[in-house]
Parts: C-alpha cells; sequence; structure tokens
C-alpha cells in the first residue's frame, strides 16, 4: 500500500470521526505537509474529504472506481485477481492482457474504467463508457487448443451466476451473450495463443453494462441492449459485482479444470435463451436457420434444420427469430 492509499485506508475505517493532520502524520511516519498534499491528490481523484480547523479531515464520499485496492480487499480467491493492473483508460484490456501475458502469473486481472477501442466478437467494436465492467483475466490452462471453446462457455456461465448471487435474473444467449429480458448486459471475448498441441495462454474479455445510462450507447449498439443500472433502477455496487465474479470464475474454471465440463454444460443449459428457439446463426462461411435443439460436449451449438438434418456450429453470431 502506498501512503495515499494508507491515509484513505484510516479515513475510511473512521467514517464518523475527524481524523487529526496531526495523528495521520504520526500514524504513517510522514509531515503533515505530505498528508495535506495526500489528501489532496484524492480529492483530485473524486474522493470527497472534509477538512475542518481544529478537528482534522473526513471521508465523505467515495468515487465509484474499480481502484486495486478496493478489489483486492475481501476478494475470496486463491489466484483469479490477486494480480491486478487497473487502467482509468486504455485502448483494450483484452489488447493489454495479451501484451502482457507471457510475463504474468495465471489469474491477473486487467481492467479499466473506459476503453477507447473496445474490442466486441467477430472484429466489431464494444462499447466501453465509465460505469461499465472492462476486465480482462490472463489463464494459463493446461488443455489442448481445441478446448478453449469450453471455456467461453464457462465464462458466461460465472457471469450469470455472479448476477443470480446478486439478485438479477439472466441468461445465456449462444454462445455466451448475457441477456437480461432478452436483452445483451454483456459481452465476452476469449482469445488464445496456442501452438498446434499446447495452450500458450488465453485472454478471458467480460464486458458489463453496469452503471450505464442506455442513452449513453451509440443508437445501433445501444439496441438490443440494456445495463444493470437500467434493470434494477439504480446504481449498483461495482466493486462488489468484480469480486463476486472472481471468486465464482474461479470455481467454474476450477470444475471445468477438473475435467467436470459436463456440469458447467448442465448449468449452462438451464440458463440458455436459446435452447428450443428458432434461430440464425451468421458464421464467417454462411448463414443458417433452424431450431436449437442442444448444445454438445464442446460447447457447439445443434440446430435442426426444416430438411430434419443437423447442423453444428462452433462459432459464429445467433439471432433469435
Ligand atoms: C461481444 O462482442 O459480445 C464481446 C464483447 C467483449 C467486451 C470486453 S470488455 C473487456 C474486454 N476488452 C475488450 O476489448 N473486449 C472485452
Amino acid at each position: 500500500m502506498g501512503h495515499k492509499e494508507e491515509i484513505l485506508d484510516v479515513l475510511r475505517k473512521n467514517p464518523e470521526a475527524y481524523i487529526s493532520g496531526e495523528e495521520l502524520a504520526e500514524t504513517l511516519g510522514l509531515s503533515r505537509t505530505m498528508i495535506w498534499k495526500y489528501v489532496e491528490s484524492l480529492r483530485q481523484d473524486g474522493f470527497v474529504v472534509e477538512s475542518v480547523t481544529n478537528r482534522g479531515y473526513r471521508l465523505v464520499s467515495a468515487p465509484d472506481l474499480l481502484l486495486q485496492d478496493d478489489v483486492k480487499k475481501d476478494l475470496n480467491t486463491d489466484f483469479i485477481g490477486r494480480q491486478i493492473y487497473y487502467f482509468d483508460e486504455i485502448d483494450s484490456t483484452n489488447r493489454k492482457a495479451r501484451e502482457l501475458a507471457p510475463d504474468c502469473a495465471d489469474g491477473t486481472l486487467i481492467i479499466a474504467e473506459r476503453q477507447s477501442e473496445g474490442r466486441g466478437r467477430m472484429g466489431k467494436e464494444w462499447y466501453s463508457p465509465q460505469g461499465g465492467i472492462w476486465l480482462s483475466l490472463i489463464l494459463k490452462p493446461d488443455i489442448s487448443p481445441e478446448h478453449i471453446y469450453r471455456l467461453t462457455l464457462v465464462a458466461g456461465v460465472a457471469v450469470v451466476e455472479t448476477l443470480a448471487d446478486m439478485g438479477i435474473a439472466a441468461q445465456i444467449k449462444w454462445p455466451n451473450d448475457v441477456l437480461i429480458n432478452e436483452k445483451k448486459v454483456c459481452g465476452i471475448l476469449t482469445e488464445v495463443d496456442a501452438e498446434m498441441d499446447a495452450v500458450n495462454f488465453v485472454i478471458v474479455g467480460i464486458g458489463i453494462n453496469a452503471n450505464i445510462e442506455l442513452d449513453m450507447l451509440p443508437p445501433l449498439f445501444g439496441f438490443n441492449s440494456t445495463s444493470l443500472k437500467s434493470e434494477a433502477g439504480s446504481d449498483i455496487n461495482r466493486v462488489e459485482l468484480v469480486q463476486r465474479l472472481l471468486e465464482r470464475f474461479e470455481q467454474d474454471y476450477g470444475t471445468f479444470i477438473s475435467g467436470d465440463f459436463p456440469s458447467i454444460l448442465k448449468r449452462w443449459r438451464e440458463y440458455s435463451a436459446t435452447l428450443n428457439r428458432q434461430v440464425r446463426i451468421v458464421t464467417r462461411f454462411k448463414t443458417i436457420e433452424g431450431e436449437a435443439v442442444g448444445i454438445d460436449h464442446d460447447g457447439a451449438l445443434v440446430v435442426e434444420m426444416d430438411d430434419g438434418t443437423l447442423e453444428r456450429e462452433i462459432t459464429g453470431t445467433c439471432v433469435h427469430l
């Protein structure tokens, strides 16, 4: 913890009380001028710190930020999110994760308040204003490259279960869009760096429209999208959501790594908004329409065509008809 975080920590632990500059200086072994400078810097970060002559400082309110110390505090995981890189603004957390991955520990988290070039699936842009949750996890699983698609389903299941823990009912549109009332609230972009027979690392990028006003989204993007704020009618605690998501993800990822993918698939089916629906699947090579009748052991969607034949698609864009 740096001095600034230490001061914040003391102020946070005493929400009702005024702490004098002298007391802070003594506790932290700093001069009173230094304390004043750090308090000024906290104010610039958006913290409202009241100061009253002869009484001291008091924390009135904290900004809604995903600062790494806040995320780490009360985080109950073994390796997911133990190392965090936080950015106020970045081009894309997935791109940064890819750059850092070779020298990073398994489970490292990259998180940003805003992305200027957020990336979506199929080369699309992902609009990422302040208030959302834009994060990427660097994973180094000892699995065969052909099983990466399974991992994307693990992430979708973890998001739905995290929202359920917070009292929000969500569903998954194949492969891993998370929907609330049929509207997209979260997208997942999984990228892999692999050899023929070994995975070097996987980046799981998760974007959640959390505290976002729908009219902040560009019209085309906003169409069919929603946000947690708009569904719940008020801001949600983003730090808590990230913490619960990392914990859920670690559990579900552990289940997957231990070889129990069937249990993940079973839950994916339960949460699915796609199964038993008429769908249009657009892949790089073709577009098909039919009824989504199942998901197989690789995470591929099984579509029954009008003539009764079955098609299997491992990746693509799905439209519910
Ligand atoms: C989709 O198209 O549904 C996937 C969207 C994934 C967005 C997230 S936000 C964090 C991470 N960084 C990116 O650039 N993209 C992913």
